[in-house]
Formats: structure tokens, sequence, C-alpha cells
């Protein structure tokens, strides 16, 4: 086999999505304990000290002491080369969140035993659900008091619309915790509160087969619970199926409780097997093989103003085929031209590093003098690909946005045109006024004070922002076909368009969603919005 073959079949690259609080950060932080990457649990991102190692690229960053960036993260693990994409969350969830899931070929869906699908998880989830990539679900926290278990995989299924096929199952929770069933090795694992940070601690692994050393390790009662669930999941639940699962159609389930790194590692060697090499990616010209074609990336995100002194961005790009090598020129598709990718990097648990060469699976940052858009695609100078663009996700916070120095009115709107170029924001207007009000949408609230720390900082304009009520927008998926002026709305359904001309519906609530779907036959609308 090739090097080339070779290192591309030992990546995986998936993302984290959770609810706050679910543990995605302690989950990290073990995976990366297991790579050897950090000598310590807890120097990942996100707690206090250490957060500023990993993104320290933004001073909103360093004043808030949160992390606006989303962070990809490089180890090794067992001769895997594993890519973890972080979405952050919090009140710094913005669209970068959703595009981050564009650069993953699988996803871990974090989930806390005693609160179920929560309201993140189910956005993040819809995204990958849109891609039909792997999702392996992690249910967190086992050793504080959990719903039943049957419930959780109801929720899941339910709520997520995906079947679950639970490949080990808890045994008790909280105070009474005594472990996992491996269903799949037919083995009990017994619980052990290892000193959180450490590795896997002793734990003993009792085959199905020696019953009194089960009944001995977990008693009577755990034992009755388990057998009678056991038999009531080998009958009714979905059977393990590797091709449903990369289908995204079924998801399997680990239980565990990362802060006292319990079925972590257990979770990281079935997950490592069963999801995905990097995968073959749409383009204008079909499928691109990871392996069969060369060199190829695409820009899933671009961070501005790392440095406030230079205004660089910095561009980061999924590698979807081939190796790079950076000593060699690249073809940037949309601008037309050859170029050397400058700087090209790599972060390496909390640090980042200038890398000579990658395979396709890899992210990269690099430095970008503006050249880049978002969904732009890099490939090698004898090819042409054109990956397919990046969606456009629903912002769910809207403002009217003004300055306060009307003579400073052509900063101002080059100003918030580059921050929405960049993809920070997006801004609309109302189809009557044109760019003379401005409303601006966010995905997340954060992103109202970077516009405006930004304006301020780098464009020396003040801002006010009036917020709206509007919580709903929505793309007209056949707007060739309608008259927008004609659509019989709801009252509080406003028409506006935006940068590149297309017409949109802001609605307060879901309600007038379905009212307007109803009150317009053939209307198609839609919650994403393709480039
Ligand atoms: P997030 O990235 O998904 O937001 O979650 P994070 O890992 O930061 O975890 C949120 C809180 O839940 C943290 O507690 C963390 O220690 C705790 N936690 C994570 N996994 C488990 C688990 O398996 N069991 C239990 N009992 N707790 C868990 P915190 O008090 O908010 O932070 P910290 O002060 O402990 O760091």
């Amino acid at each position: 086999m090739s090097d080339l073959i070779k290192e591309i079949n030992r990546r995986r690259t998936f993302a984290i999505i959770s609810h706050p609080d679910a543990g995605k950060t302690t989950l990290t932080e073990k995976f990366l304990l297991y790579g050897g990457a950090i000598n310590l649990a807890g120097s990942v991102k996100g707690k206090a000290t250490a957060r500023h190692a990993v993104s320290d690229w933004m001073e909103i960053e360093k004043e808030r002491g949160i992390s606006v960036t989303s962070s990809v993260l490089q180890f090794e693990y067992d001769g895997y080369c594993i890519n973890i994409l972080d979405t952050p969350g919090h009140q710094d969830f913005s669209e970068d969140t959703y595009r981050t899931l564009m650069a993953a070929d699988s996803a871990v869906m974090v989930i806390d035993a005693s609160k179920g699908v929560e309201a993140q998880t189910r956005k993040l989830f819809k995204v990958c659900g849109m891609r039909g990539i792997p999702i392996f679900t992690f249910i967190n926290k086992l050793d504080r008091d959990a719903n039943e278990t049957l419930d959780l995989l109801d929720e899941i299924e339910k709520e997520l619309g995906i079947d679950t096929c639970p490949i080990n199952w808890p045994i008790g929770s909280g105070k009474g915790f005594k472990g996992i069933y491996d269903r799949q090795k037919e083995c009990v694992i017994t619980y052990s509160d290892t000193e959180k940070g450490t590795r896997e601690g002793e734990t003993s692994i009792i085959p199905i087969t020696d019953q009194d050393k089960i009944l001995e390790a977990i008693g009577q009662e755990a034992k009755d619970k388990l057998d009678e669930e056991m038999e009531l999941m080998d009958a009714a639940s979905a059977e393990y199926d590797l091709s449903l699962v990369h289908q995204g159609k079924l998801t399997p389930v680990f239980f565990g409780s990362a802060l006292t790194n319990f079925g972590v590692e257990i979770f990281l060697k079935y997950f490592l097997e069963m999801t995905t090499t990097p995968l073959p990616r749409n383009a204008e010209q079909g499928l691109i093989d990871p392996i069969e074609n060369a060199f190829s990336a695409f820009v899933f995100k671009i961070q501005a103003n790392m440095n406030k002194a230079h205004r660089d961005r910095i561009a980061f790009m999924r590698i979807c085929s081939g190796r790079f090598d950076a000593s060699e020129e690249v073809k940037h598709v949309q601008g037309g031209r050859n170029l050397r990718l400058l700087q090209p990097q790599q972060l390496m648990a909390s640090e980042r590093k200038i890398l000579e060469e990658a395979y396709a699976g890899d992210i990269i940052g690099v430095f970008d003098p503006g050249i880049f858009s978002i969904g732009d695609t890099v490939c090698a100078p004898k090819d042409h690909v054109v990956y397919e663009g990046i969606p456009t996700f629903a912002p769910e916070h809207f403002a009217r946005v003004r300055q306060v120095d009307t003579m400073k009115r052509k900063q101002f709107v080059k100003g918030i045109t580059q921050i929405a170029q960049e993809g920070a924001i997006q801004i609309f207007h109302e189809m009557s006024t044109g760019m003379e009000e401005i409303i601006v949408g966010v995905v997340g609230v954060l992103q109202f004070e970077v516009l405006k720390y930004r304006l301020e900082n780098e464009y020396n304009v003040e801002i006010k922002l009036d917020a709206l009520p509007y919580e709903h927008i929505r793309w007209i998926e056949n707007k060739d076909e309608v008259d927008v002026s004609k659509i019989s709305g709801t009252s509080d359904m406003k028409r506006v368009q935006d940068m590149k001309g297309n017409p949109l519906l802001l609605f307060i609530n879901a309600w007038s969603v379905g009212m307007t779907l109803d009150r317009n036959p053939g209307l198609k609308l839609c919650e994403f919005g393709v480039n």
C-alpha cells in the first residue's frame, strides 16, 4: 500500500455535537489524554486558564473569556490520525458552528443522561441529518442519577428521527452505577471511579457465561434488571447494521462517564472501528474520491482579524482528496489563479504548528490576504474541481442596525458588508428601502457584539442595534415561480432581501410559517439557503 493510501485510510475526522454542559469538553479532554496529546486533562479549551492557549485570536475572546472561534484538534491514537472539530456552544454558538459540521465525516453526539435530547443538540443534529453523515451517541454522566435507559433511547428515536442501536448498556446509575454490559462482546465491565484525569482505571471484564461472578459484582437487583432489559433489547431494538450507520439512519449508542473516565476508551475504540475513513465529496464534476484524486480542499470557515495590527484572516480548509504539499502551488478555482497557501497550520492540542504536508481528512488553516470566500475550492493546478457550496443557515436573532454618526455612512456600509461576506453575520434589507435600512441576522446573539466591536475597532464606526422580534427566516425555494409581493402572509411576516437579492421571509413564530404555507399553496420555504 502506498503511503498516500495508508495515511488517508488512517484518518478519522469528526465533530462533537452537544448541548452546553453535556460534557463535550470533558470527553474531548479524555480523548486527547488517550492519544497522549496532553499530559493533564483540563488543558484543552473552555476552562478558565487554558482557554486562551488555543484560541487567543480575537480581542473580544480575551475580554470576555469565551471562545468565539471553533478549533480543530489533531492527535494520534492506536495508529489512527484523529481530527476533532470542535463546535462551540453556549452563547458563542454561531453560523460557524454549523459550517464546521460541513467539514466532518461523522459526528459524536454527547447527551447528558439526566437531561436527554436538548435544544442545541437538536439543531446540530438537524444539520448532520441533512448531510446523512454517521452519528454516534455517547450518553454521559452515568455516575449521576440518570433517566431510564429505554426512555433515553425512545427520546432519541422520536425527537431526532434516527434508530438507535445500543452497543453497550448501563447497569444502574448515580450511586448505584455498577458498570456497562457490552452487547457485542457479551461481557460486563465493572465501574471504577478512577482519579480524574488518569487513564481508564482498574475495571474487571466478566464474560456473560460467568453468571456467578456477575452476580457478585453487580448484585441481584441490578442483575435482574439487566437480564430483563437485555431480553427486551434483543427482541425489540434495531439490529446493528454498519451500512445503516454509515447512511446516518442508525446511531450506535454508548454509555459512560467522561468525568470519571469510565467508558470513554471503550467508546473511542468502537467508534474508530465503526466510523468512516475520509468520505468522497460532491463537486460539480461528480464525486471526488479522497484517494484517486489529486489534492483538493474547500474553505468552510474564515476567521478574521486574529491579529488586529495586520487585519489578516485565516481560512480553514478541509482537505477532501490527495496530499497537500506546502511547497507546491495550488489552484484557487473561484479566484482563477495559482498560488502558494501561506503559513499552513494545524492545531495540535493547545498549540499551532506550521505544517509541510497534510492529507485528505485533515483540516488546515492558511493565511488569507482577503481572497477566499466560504465554500471556495482549491485544487491541484492541473485540475478544475468545484465543490458544492456551503448552505447559509437560518439566523435566529435579528436587529435593525444603524450608524450613530450619519457622516460615516460609507464606512458603515463597507464594514458591515465585508463582515457579512466573511460569514460572521447575515445582512438583509427591506425590499422597498434597499440599503437604507439594514437588518442583521445572527445564529447566536454574541455575533451582535462581535459586529459592534469590529465595526468600532476596525472601521471606526459606532452603531446602534435595535432588537427585532423575528425568530424564523425562510428562503423561498421556488422563488422563480412565485411573485413574492403577492404572498399572502400573516400580519407578523416581513419580506426582505439578502445581499445577493434573494427574497426571504421573516416571521415572529413558527405558527406563522405554517399558516403562510397553508395560505399559499405551491409556495416552498426552506430553512437553508444554498449559495
Ligand atoms: P460542555 O463542553 O459540553 O459544555 O461540558 P463540559 O465538559 O464543560 O462539562 C460540563 C460540566 O459537567 C462540568 O462541570 C463537568 O465537570 C461536568 N461533567 C462532564 N462529564 C461528566 C460526567 O461524566 N459526570 C459528571 N458527574 N459530571 C460531568 P462544571 O462543574 O460545570 O465544571 P468544572 O468546574 O467541573 O470544570
